[in-house]
């Protein structure tokens, strides 16, 4: 039996070392290892020996069972990491160290419409300002003339966090701080990202880019907001931009509008970016209520001002004739890296 037995172990020897490649040891642990494999055929030899020597037997077969699982799991580890280094010596080795040929990444369009007008408002003597995106209802509600409970909050569907804060559904929530910080007269804008709790379409979004801004000062009228309006759009466009004004409703304007352009897709004709009408709401504005520049601290006796809530989003639509709003948050790069700057 102790010969048969090693007399196996050394045929298993040359057979592994034969196999050179995973169905051959595949066929090996048949071999040995199945059912009717040549391990097997030993245990079944076991029954015609009884005792010590049965017992000495059966250890022996079980180490040498042991040892061929083993060699064989080994055997094929090996060969698959045989086979991953021959993959890496065949494929073309390349230098991390080389440079690219084109720079990667491209600024957002989003970025490229903001940073455009701000240039234009800052070469009309405007400063730009910056404001968080997590604010407090006061901010963004009440000192703009919206008190609790008021109808007009409907208007802004609003993701309230559960510390009793919120996402500013507009960069108007911005108004009150930047009147305290600097008192009148005043020129700012603030750009910022915005959220409302919208369903989205080719034209709406959760998350959106709105560019506020506010001049506060002597005299102040409607017709300086249409004239920096116009003067904004023009620079952008690079023409004559159409727009109008329509009778809008806002609590911290009186009288408030809301300033369209035509549409730059469909050149007015109606297509769904403009919801068939041929106008796009660019820009509610107006002129800020009293109340409100009491709220920021602004001698009303004094002061006029007015404000607007520019899309910076519709702005990038129309700018690069986008159609879908929804490109813009997609990360989609095939969309994105359109855009050089
Ligand atoms: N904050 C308003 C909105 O997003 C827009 C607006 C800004 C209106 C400034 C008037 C003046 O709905």
């Amino acid at each position: 039996m102790q010969e048969k037995i090693a007399q196996l172990r050394g045929a298993f020897k040359d057979a592994l070392s034969a196999a050179k490649d995973a169905p051959a040891l595949e066929a090996l642990r048949v071999e040995y290892l199945g059912k009717k494999g040549s391990v097997a055929a030993l245990m079944q030899n076991l029954r015609s020996l009884a005792g010590e020597e049965k017992k000495a037997a059966g250890q022996v077969i079980n180490e040498l069972k042991t040892g061929v699982e083993q060699a064989i799991k080994a055997a094929g580890e090996a060969l698959a990491e045989a086979e991953l280094k021959a993959q890496i010596a065949a494929a073309k080795p390349y230098d991390v160290s080389l440079p690219v040929r084109t720079p990667h990444g491209s600024y957002h369009p989003i970025t490229l419409v903001q940073r455009e007008v701000e240039r234009i408002f800052v070469t009309m003597g405007f400063t730009v300002e910056e404001y968080p995106e997590v604010v407090d209802d006061y901010h963004c509600f009440e000192a703009l003339n919206i008190p609790k409970h008021h109808p007009a909050r409907d208007m802004q569907d609003t993701y309230y966090l559960s510390n009793g804060q919120l996402l500013k559904t507009h960069t108007s929530a911005a108004q009150n701080s930047i009147m305290r910080k600097y008192g009148a007269p005043l020129r700012a804008i603030f750009p910022g990202r915005c959220f409302r709790n919208e369903s989205i379409d080719a034209c709406h979004e959760n998350t959106f880019f709105q560019m506020e801004g506010i001049m506060i000062d002597r005299d102040i009228s409607i017709s300086n907001l249409i004239y920096f309006m116009k003067t904004m759009l023009s620079e952008v466009f690079q023409r004559d931009v159409k727009v109008r004004l329509r009778p809008g409703f806002f609590p911290f304007v009186e009288p408030g509008f809301e300033l369209d352009i035509s549409c730059l897709i469909c050149g007015g004709e109606g297509c769904p970016s403009c919801k068939d009408s041929g106008w796009l709401e660019l820009c509610p504005c107006g002129m800020i209520h009293p109340r409100v520049l009491e709220m920021g601290g602004i001698d009303t006796n004094e002061y006029t001002g007015f404000a607007f809530g520019l899309g910076l989003t519709r702005l990038a639509m129309m700018r690069y004739g986008i159609k879908d709003i929804r490109d813009f948050n997609s990360g989609s790069l095939k969309a994105l890296a359109q855009f050089e700057g």
